[in-house]
């Protein structure tokens, strides 16, 4: 069994009623509020180099997220709970373009709000063999494993987790997004129409994570998995699934936090990939991966 999902099997203790939403809280409250990465995002304190070093890092840390969403919504409707399966399929269907209609619609994909928030930031991370830092890395072979091995309960739980950091994460790396970059983001009386849409579309992926998970991915997924909360088992599964996620994004801040202070052709190589530094080929540092989607 992968470490990510063996670390799972140590945790576990029966929540009480409606105490899921308190452990997802604290969870997070660590990962993201007390984050020195997230917190100077929110603080505006990195430069241009080093918001793109976040943005390219962060764009690959759940590469497989459409494909856990597949697979949760497979296994809940094979366990038989309708309202969980429902709930995933409506986030899958958010993710891949799909409207309330059936039909996709290329401007609702998520995967090409992202691809957009990207290029306007210069940055090609579907490149082959994107240069990944070693705590991205662990984070991308941590989910992968979590989608060959997870259980419903387990990807439930890394899913709501996601759900909930999102939107906290994106709000602060908004604010340095807008400070940093305000030719590409911020909306201004000038931009010609043309212009405007692009920043629209630029702003698109982070501003709509930033409220839709919020307001429906999270709240409607935690719902769907409260009614668990008498089971011991499940439950423990849905926290393993929670401080999975917690631990491995953790590790990734830690990473970036120190990638933050590299020489800037270190941080270049880490964001838009190429020749190797030297330094860092003699440390074994740089690992790739790819395709991006
Ligand atoms: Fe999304
Ligand atoms: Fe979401």
């Amino acid at each position: 069994m992968n470490e990510s999902i063996g670390m799972c099997a140590s945790i576990g203790m029966l929540a009480p009623r409606s105490a899921l939403k308190d452990y997802v809280i604290s969870g997070c409250k660590e990962v993201v509020r007390e984050n020195p990465v997230v917190l100077a995002l929110q603080r505006k304190s990195y430069d241009r180099a080093q918001y793109k070093l976040y943005a390219a890092q962060r764009a690959y840390v759940a590469t497989n997220f459409i494909r856990l969403l597949k697979k949760g919504q497979g296994l809940a409707f094979e366990f038989g709970d309708v309202e969980l399966a429902g709930v995933l399929q409506s986030n899958l269907n958010d993710e891949q373009g799909i409207g309330p209609d059936g039909q996709y619609d290329h401007a609702l994909s998520h995967l090409n709000w992202k691809i957009d928030y990207l290029r306007a930031l210069g940055l090609e991370a579907d490149v082959p063999e994107f240069p990944l830092l070693p705590g991205t890395q662990r984070h991308v072979e941590a989910f992968l494993a979590l989608e060959r091995e997870g259980t419903l309960f387990s990807i439930s739980g890394a899913l709501l987790s996601l759900e909930n950091i999102i939107p906290l994460e994106y709000r602060a790396a908004s604010w340095s997004r807008d400070h940093l970059f305000p030719e590409i983001f911020n909306l201004g009386e000038a931009d010609t129409p043309q212009v405007q849409q692009e920043k629209i579309r630029a702003r698109k992926y982070m501003d709509d994570h930033i409220i839709h998970d919020a307001k429906y991915h999270f709240p409607l997924l935690l719902r769907a998995l409260e009614k668990y909360e008498g089971n011991a088992d499940l439950m423990r599964e849905i926290h393993c699934g929670i401080d999975l996620v917690n631990h491995y994004r953790k590790q990734f801040y830690a990473d970036l936090h120190v990638a933050m202070q590299l020489a800037a052709s270190d941080m270049h190589f880490y964001t838009f990939g190429g020749a190797m530094p030297p330094q860092l080929a003699a440390s074994g540092m740089g690992g790739g991966i790819g395709p991006f989607v």
